[in-house]
């Protein structure tokens, strides 16, 4: 096929500049390892595991024979009363590295759909406790949730927002947790677990017991990686505890590694009562995602129903589908095999140290990271994001991909990477930087 702007037209692409894209393609066609092709031949080192999904790299056999085995073997069957073995094997698998009274999880297909799965299980739970006058929900600004109408609702980043200005009522956004003066900080900022106090007030303001539940991620990730500052999650579960709100970590981007513990609930000593999950958990071979829940959640929704009766009045056509259960099992095997969590942890303070050195560079503005997640802000010029857009363009042509969100850059290694992989991306992000 001929990759003109003509026979590109047809497809309408998502978070994409279309008509610049169209004008200058830049198509992969092929990965391997930590390695992807575009279709001009050349080379391109994959700095943030595709869209933070794909830590053990492109290409691995063992996931693309389990989906094609599986397909061969039984390719669909309805998930509504009916359901295959791969849906409760991967949930068990999951289920063994979720904090410990987190046992059940609801397979959907992407991290929207967990989110949007999420606000109806919090609904579904209070109510099923006589609690249903809790009908609030609270999150964050510079909070990314997903695209579907419940995580733009909660969304607290105005360019997916001011499109779309009729979304659910009754939520309310808390301050973000990035401040200047701590720009350059390494993991958790020291200042700033009294923004968690912003929940105090709406349940003074609002009062506690209209507030159904509250969703962070742990490190905010698509608005450029930042860290709660020490205390703050553990501020926010306190208040969450003495309101009877639930604490819903939104994992899809630090779930399954990314901060070296399998969940960033690990990592930070807080667990929530719900999790969503995504990426990761296929390694982005098949789209999937899921819900994890307390225990406790799980059974108030299931015994508040009459038996014999459906209790959550929620699926798709596609939750649990046999191919991304296969591919599922077989990645989260070769976490376990390969311990490629424990290498992530690993590698983690060498990336890091790479990616601070880079702070003499007049054009960046602030570097943050925890993990193997880290971002680079640019100073904007020109419009906010023109610098960033134009950088990311260059990247790639330089040989790297990367996503970027506004001016800053976000870099987030494969887990199979190795020293050299990660002095390479930082080589071709300080080489494009000279130029920015
Ligand atoms: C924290 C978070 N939640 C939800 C989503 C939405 O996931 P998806 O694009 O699979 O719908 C993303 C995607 O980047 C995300 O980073």
């Amino acid at each position: 096929m001929q990759y003109t702007s003509n026979s590109l037209e047809s497809h309408w692409m998502p978070f994409t500049a279309n008509r610049e894209f169209k004008e200058d393609p830049r198509l992969v066609v092929k990965g391997e390892g930590v390695y992807m092709w575009n279709h001009k031949g050349d080379k391109i080192i994959d700095g943030s595991s595709g869209l933070f999904c794909c830590p053990i790299g492109h290409g691995r056999k063992e996931i693309a024979e389990a989906v094609y085995n599986q397909l061969l073997e039984n390719d669909y069957a309805c998930p509504f009363m009916t359901s295959t073995p791969g849906a409760f094997e991967l949930a068990q698998l999951v289920t063994r590295i979720t904090p410990e009274q987190m046992n059940h999880v609801f397979f959907v297909n992407s991290g929207s759909e967990a989110i949007d799965t999420a606000l109806k299980m919090a609904m579904a739970y209070h109510r099923a406790r006589g609690d249903g006058q809790r009908t609030r929900f609270v999150s964050r600004e510079r909070a990314y949730h997903g695209v579907n109408m419940g995580g733009v609702s909660l969304s607290g980043m105005v360019k997916n927002r001011e499109t779309f200005p009729v979304v659910m009522p009754n939520m309310v956004c808390m301050r973000h947790t990035w401040n200047a003066e701590d720009a350059f900080t390494r993991g958790q900022p020291e200042n700033g677990a009294e923004l968690a106090d912003d929940l105090q007030r709406f349940c003074e303001m609002y009062g506690g017991s209209t507030i159904a539940a509250v969703f962070v991620e742990p490190i905010a990730g698509s608005t450029g990686v930042l860290l709660p500052p020490k205390g703050y999650l553990e501020r926010l579960r306190a208040i969450c505890d003495e309101h009877g709100i639930l604490l819903v970590f939104d994992e899809v981007i630090t779930g399954f590694g990314r901060t070296g513990n399998a969940f960033a609930s690990d990592t930070f000593g807080v667990i929530p009562d719900i999790m969503t999950i995504a990426k990761a958990l296929t390694n982005g071979c098949i789209p999937m995602g899921g819900v994890v829940v307390k225990d406790e959640i799980y059974k108030t929704v299931t015994e508040a129903a009459p038996e014999n009766a459906i209790e959550f009045f929620h699926g798709y056509t596609y939750s649990g589908h046999p191919a991304a259960c296969a591919a599922g099992i077989a990645v989260q095997k070769i976490y376990q095999e390969e311990q490629l969590f424990d290498k992530a942890a690993g590698l983690s303070e060498y990336f890091l140290d790479g990616l601070f050195d880079l702070k003499d560079m007049d054009c960046i503005k602030d570097i943050r990271g925890f993990g193997l997640l880290g971002a680079v802000e640019l100073h904007s010029k020109g419009n906010p994001g023109a610098r960033g857009t134009q950088a990311q363009k260059d990247l790639f042509h330089n040989g790297m991909h990367s996503k970027f969100t506004g001016d800053t850059v976000i870099v987030a290694p494969p887990f199979v990477s190795e020293k050299a992989h990660v002095d390479e991306m930082l080589d071709k992000l300080r080489q494009t930087f000279e130029k920015a």
